[in-house]
């Protein structure tokens, strides 16, 4: 390529890896920092800390260009640009948590030894690039001090907004076949800089101010979450009225104005994103003096849709105590093992606590879901609440015998489980599924008891 640049990227979460390995992979030579040693050493022996389709093969086609180390100081001494992709965990009060960001940067000032741009892509709160210009400013040594060289004098470091729109399961193909890059610059020189950097991506560039590029990452995120949020609205009063949501999503993606995408009813949006970011921009909202109704409605309706199928199922079955519960998929959607603020998570619980033996099975969520709650093996293990929990490693394996089943997320794998079978292995062919998966008719036919998101139920006892 024509101007390959030598390029620190701060944070190899699935922002920072995935961005560092898709600009190796377009030429230039990139560094990935993290704090984690045990992060690093997978890293460095071509393992990816993260499950994502293709990654791995990207670190070892581009491994010539990529190196992992835990030393900022080499990394960013001499790098022409620096990027932020650490994380902006959500705090209580749902305002993101800068501290990692500010950490870097702070390193940033104390180890750069020549001009460089410091480009944030985590996602961050309006305002947040001009803080971090300001705060590196705070932290450059003053002349003399510790400087003996004089070196950091004339140092010109630039900050760049430049958002990043990976979703997970998709991350690397989402990146080097991005719709568009954002980048959000205050000088020409930023904008120089990072249009050479994503110039052999040939992808469209949109050029804006650093505070819309920080907008625009909170505002498209925003409203893919109000557009599923709304259709569950929708879903929810489909059913009070007999229509079907599915037919009515796709009766209304055919609109251009409206799009096809994202119109998927179910139970509730999860992952790291839409949750955080919803409620981060609320509080920047509610922190300017204004009140944000649309997104604050978006929130609402994702809280309570998550637990829709739980109340259903315990209105009909009255207790959950020493049923043998199924649970299909754990983690917040496909090609993930990734739980944050899955729908699982809220539900297990609440079965857990009303005495349910859960038998549950994700194809890769399993690892991270026994961190949180462990497998109860025996009695003397102890239980969770009056409930008990085994991971098994097959959808059949969980409906063997169960009295009830609920499906969280829509693995292929969950998908080629045949109507006849729920009829064939549960004790009694139940089913709850949040993301409608199968046809309402097909289900009625073999004789399942099945209910879902916004569409008829099927009762045929
Ligand atoms: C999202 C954005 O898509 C991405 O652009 C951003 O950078 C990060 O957040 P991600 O959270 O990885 O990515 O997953 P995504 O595929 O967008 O799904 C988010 C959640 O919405 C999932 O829980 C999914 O099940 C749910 N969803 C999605 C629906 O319920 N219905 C839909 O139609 C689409």
């Amino acid at each position: 390529i024509p101007h390959p640049l030598n390029i620190a990227v701060a944070g190899t979460g699935y922002v920072g890896l995935v961005s560092g390995v898709c600009m190796a992979h377009r030429g230039h030579h990139v560094t990935c920092v993290d704090v984690d040693v045990k992060k690093v050493t997978m890293m460095q022996q071509g393992i990816s800390p993260i499950y994502e389709q293709d990654l791995e093969e990207l670190m070892y086609l581009n491994k010539e260009r990529i190196t992992y180390t835990t030393d900022y100081k080499s990394a960013y001494k001499n790098a022409e640009a620096i990027f932020i992709g650490v994380g902006t965990p959500e705090q209580p009060d749902g305002s993101a948590d800068l501290s990692y960001i500010a950490t870097v940067a702070r390193q940033i000032a104390e180890t750069v030894e020549k001009d460089c741009l410091v480009v944030v892509k985590s996602t961050v709160p309006v305002g947040t690039n001009d803080k971090v210009e300001q705060f590196i400013k705070d932290f450059l040594p003053r002349d003399g001090e510790n400087d003996i060289l004089g070196k950091h004098k004339q140092i010109k470091i630039e900050v760049a907004s430049n958002p990043e729109f990976l979703a997970q399961g998709t991350a690397v193909r989402d990146t080097l076949e991005a719709p568009r890059i954002i980048i959000g610059t205050n000088s020409k020189t930023a904008e120089e800089t990072l249009k050479k950097i994503y110039e052999p991506f040939g992808l469209p560039i949109v050029s804006v101010s650093r505070r819309s590029a920080e907008m625009v990452k909170y505002a498209s995120n925003d409203f893919l979450a109000l557009k599923i949020s709304y259709m569950n609205d929708i879903a929810n009063l489909c059913e009070l009225v007999g229509a079907d949501i599915q037919d009515v999503s796709v009766g209304m993606g055919f609109d251009s104005r409206i799009g096809s995408k994202f119109l998927n009813a179910g139970i509730g949006y999860g992952g790291s994103c839409f949750p955080k970011d919803t409620k981060a921009l609320e509080y920047l909202a509610k922190q300017n003096g204004y009140e944000l109704r649309t997104v604050k409605a978006a929130i609402d309706v994702n809280k309570d849709q998550k637990i829709v199928l739980y109340k259903k199922a315990r209105k009909r079955l009255i207790t959950f105590n020493g049923l043998k519960v199924a649970v299909l998929g754990l983690a917040f959607k496909p090609g993930t093992d990734d739980l944050r603020e899955a729908p699982s998570l809220e539900n297990v619980p609440l079965l857990l606590e009303q005495g349910a033996d859960v038998y549950a099975y994700d194809p890769v969520g399993v690892d991270n879901f026994k961190k949180r709650f462990p497998e109860t093996m025996t009695e003397s293990l102890g239980r969770h609440g009056k409930g008990s929990i085994r991971y098994v490693e097959s959808p059949e394996e969980a409906l063997e015998g169960a009295n009830v089943c609920f499906i969280f997320t829509e693995w292929g794998e969950v998908k080629d489980v045949k109507p006849e079978e729920y009829v064939r292995l549960m004790r009694t062919p139940l089913v709850y599924d949040g993301r409608n998966i199968y046809c309402v008719e097909d289900m009625k036919k073999v004789g399942v008891e099945y209910y879902s998101i916004g569409r008829k139920q099927s009762v045929t006892r």
